[in-house]
């Protein structure tokens, strides 16, 4: 789209975006207020057909969601709009495509002024005949939408009956009010399900909610006297942030503090503050909703065509209805309902007409059909066979020596894999003597290194466990952040995450403790002779693999959508079979569902894995993350490290190497001496084509994470030709 006015503070513009589209148009910068009779026209960058918000974003956040809309239920079709001041002093959208949108309707005054302020509040304000504030006649805090930003507040106006809440949007491309709405009733915030509670904060204590464990740089207020009984919060200077209610009853904030997660309370393991809700004796705790590719089966049993339900009305519905097997939304926008009462059979890959659907199985349904069983059943013969085949086709190439202690490998880490799988949720909270007792006072022979936020160190609990302690600089400022961040997601469990064992905070201390690592990281393997003689071929397709799949998880299947940001040989640990574990969420970011990609000041992560988006403009996506796997992948081929362009030695630059064997057609040439062999070059071949394809210069371009896990495990499959990677000038 093209360039447009808008309004904009410090740190906040009002603009008119396109729905579809999420980023606003680009604006030239404006002024921050308007007078009576004049206007803020966007006349020629309205795309005809499409629904246009006005909005306030964050500016140093653009492709960030809006936190503020003004038309959140009434879209603007037309392709002419003007936000405008009128003579009299109202405030109003007049647009080709239907009725104005007026904000003041009964609250105008001839001398006055509209002004978007820093804190995120747009104001029309009467002024006295010296241009000074004389009274606010309306203000867009008055009216929140689902982000709670410093400064607003939540709650009642006893005087006037004015009542802040907030609302969800549908989903999120539709911004009307949806399933969720979060009011303060006085001791806590509520979150109600369609009118009925179903979660509540706790109680509101000098350190924060009861339920919830948030970032210091809040200060929180709570107010009641005969006028106004609210909650509102502010932030330490220079902080940004915003509270957001999203469509499925998550409640976060900037910082990754979640009050509430998305679909918690609809589990049977209820989460500290989920209200109780009766479930249908047909429901046991087995079941619940998985998104499932399933054989079309024609048509739904029963469609609500209601375009103001989202995905959680319809789980909702479809979970209180016994006869209720599946169900989706029904639009395309994502509003309506369907549901089915069959059970439908899964999709298979390559199989015509699939469709994703939210379907309710519980573990017995999937342990009942016989032929699971014979599935089960091959696929543990062939697990075990695996090694078997492995050493002997090893041993027919005459290196049976090698071959053994590889194959050994293998078959210790299948058997750790299906125990790992069993694995509960289980993180603890450690004493300080106990954590103390174990690394013998932090001594330092117990040190291990230096991570971002602190020092490492090995320690043995009583059990005879082994175990790593973060221990968080005391006055580094990141120093919370980075341990909620790194407890919150290393809660994630994957069998290629770091496992996180429990943490400890007493006074001043906060510190992380993790399984131990025996063999370090990748990069204290690879990039030393003695190391990379324990990295064979099959060795470093497995930690490939490992990565990838790790990847994938925190990208995908979690269910926080996560951006590690700084994925590098140091952040890979391996552990006693050799099988990697991304490690170092400290500068991981939580996105927000949807949101594709991000913009930041705050660049962190490692030159040589920086992206060129992310490096230079601070763009950042999941493809930040594929770039890094693409650079870690060339490192791990022929363990040699990724010098950064523009350093001394940038000639030795190991993208722009590769980048010109594989023009030459002498990729082989990157391969490690060490690990070189000709029963594996197609399989290096594809690995370095692999690599090429995730450091493309363009992210879009740029495979996602289970493409490349399925590009790894499917062999079959033609690749496209990688298009250059950026290259040092
Ligand atoms: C201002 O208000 C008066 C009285 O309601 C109305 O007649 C007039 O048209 C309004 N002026 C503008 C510019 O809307
Ligand atoms: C505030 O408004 C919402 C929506 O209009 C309503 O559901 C809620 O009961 C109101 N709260 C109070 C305390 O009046
Ligand atoms: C606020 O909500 C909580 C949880 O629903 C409830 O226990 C409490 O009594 C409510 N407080 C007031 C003052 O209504
Ligand atoms: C439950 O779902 C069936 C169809 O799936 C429908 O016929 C029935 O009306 C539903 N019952 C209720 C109470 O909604
Ligand atoms: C969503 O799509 C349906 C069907 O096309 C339409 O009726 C409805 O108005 C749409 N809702 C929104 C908010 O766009």
């Amino acid at each position: 789209m093209g360039s447009s006015e808008c309004l904009s503070s410090a740190i906040l513009s009002l603009i008119l975006s396109c729905v579809w589209l999420g980023g606003p148009c680009s604006c030239s910068a404006g002024t921050d207020s308007i007078k009576p009779g004049e206007g803020l026209p966007f006349s020629e960058n309205l795309l005809p057909g499409h629904r246009h918000l006005l909005g306030i974003w964050y500016t140093s956040d653009v492709n960030n969601k809006k936190v503020w809309v003004a038309n959140r239920d009434k879209p603007i079709s037309g392709t002419n709009a003007n936000l405008m001041l009128d003579g009299n002093g109202t405030l109003m959208i007049i647009h080709s495509g239907g009725d104005p949108i007026v904000f003041n309707s009964n609250q105008a005054s001839g001398n006055s002024i509209a002004t978007l302020l820093d804190s995120g509040n747009f104001v029309v304000a009467a002024l006295n005949t010296d241009g000074s504030v004389k009274q606010t006649l309306w203000e867009s805090f008055d009216d929140p939408t689902d982000t709670l930003l410093p400064g607003m507040k939540l709650g009642i106006n006893l005087k006037t009956g004015q009542n802040w809440s907030l609302a969800s949007w549908i989903n999120e491309q539709v911004p009307a009010p949806g399933t969720f709405t979060l009011e303060w009733n006085g001791t806590q915030l509520v979150m109600k399900r369609r009118g009925d509670i179903y979660w509540s904060s706790g109680i509101l204590k000098d350190l924060g909610f009861e339920f919830a464990t948030h970032h210091n740089i809040y200060y929180f207020i709570s107010v009641c006297n005969d006028n106004e009984i609210y909650f509102s919060y502010s932030v330490q200077d220079g902080a940004i942030s915003k509270w957001v209610l999203n469509s499925r009853g998550g409640f976060f904030d900037t910082y990754g503090t979640l009050f509430a997660k998305e679909d918690m309370c609809d589990r049977y393991d209820k989460y500290p503050g989920c209200a109780m809700q009766e479930p249908p004796t047909c429901r046991t705790r087995d079941y619940q909703f998985m998104k499932q590719s399933v054989l079309n089966s024609g048509y739904p049993s029963l469609m609500n065509i209601d375009t103001s339900l989202g995905l959680s009305d319809c789980q909702a519905i479809c979970w209180n209805n016994c006869s209720c097997t599946a169900c989706n939304t029904l639009f395309t926008n994502g509003t309506g309902c369907q549901f089915w009462r069959d059970k439908l059979p899964r999709a298979q890959v390559g199989d015509a007409n699939q469709e994703e659907l939210y379907v309710l199985s519980s573990s017995e349904d999937i342990g009942k059909p016989w032929w699971i069983w014979i599935i089960i059943l091959v696929v543990a013969v062939f697990l075990f066979m695996l090694p078997v085949f492995c050493c002997s086709q090893r041993n027919s190439r005459g290196d049976g020596k090698m071959g053994k202690t590889s194959c050994e490998r293998r078959k210790s880490s299948t058997a750790n894999t299906l125990s790992d799988s069993k694995d509960i949720d289980n993180v603890k909270q450690f004493s300080l003597v106990s954590v103390m007792t174990a690394t013998n006072n932090f001594s330092d022979e117990n040190k291990l290194g230096k991570g971002g936020f602190g020092p490492v160190y090995k320690g043995k609990l009583s059990t005879g466990q082994e175990i790593a302690v973060k221990r968080l600089s005391r006055d580094s400022e990141q120093g919370s952040a980075q341990f909620y961040n790194e407890r919150l997601i290393a809660k994630q469990q994957h069998r290629n995450l770091v496992r996180l064992l429990g943490y400890c905070i007493e006074g001043e201390e906060r510190m992380l403790i993790y399984e131990f690592m025996p063999n370090r990281s990748l990069e204290d393997v690879l990039f030393v002779p003695a190391g990379r003689k324990m990295l064979d071929w099959n060795t470093r397709c497995n930690i490939i693999e490992g990565i990838a799949q790790g990847l994938d998880y925190l990208h995908k299947h979690s269910r926080l959508n996560i951006v590690h940001r700084d994925l590098k040989t140091s952040n890979i640990l391996l552990d006693h079979d050799m099988n990697p574990k991304i490690s170092d969420f400290g500068t991981a970011r939580i996105f927000e569902p949807n949101a594709s990609e991000v913009k930041t000041n705050n660049i962190v992560g490692t030159p040589g894995f920086m992206p060129p988006e992310y490096a230079m403009w601070g763009v950042y996506s999941q493809k930040t993350d594929v770039y890094s796997f693409g650079v870690l992948l060339l490192e791990i081929v022929s363990s040699k490290m990724n010098i950064p362009c523009g350093s001394n030695d940038g000639a030795g630059n190991l993208i722009n190497h590769a980048w010109k064997l594989w023009g030459e057609g002498n990729s082989l040439e990157l391969v490690d001496q060490a690990v070189r062999d000709p029963h594996s070059t197609t399989q290096m071949l594809r690995c370095i084509h692999i690599a090429l394809l995730c450091v493309q210069n363009s992210a879009e371009e740029r495979p996602t994470m289970s493409q490349v896990c399925s590009i790894l495990t499917n062999k079959t499959e033609g690749l496209p030709n990688p298009n250059p990677p950026p290259l040092c000038t």
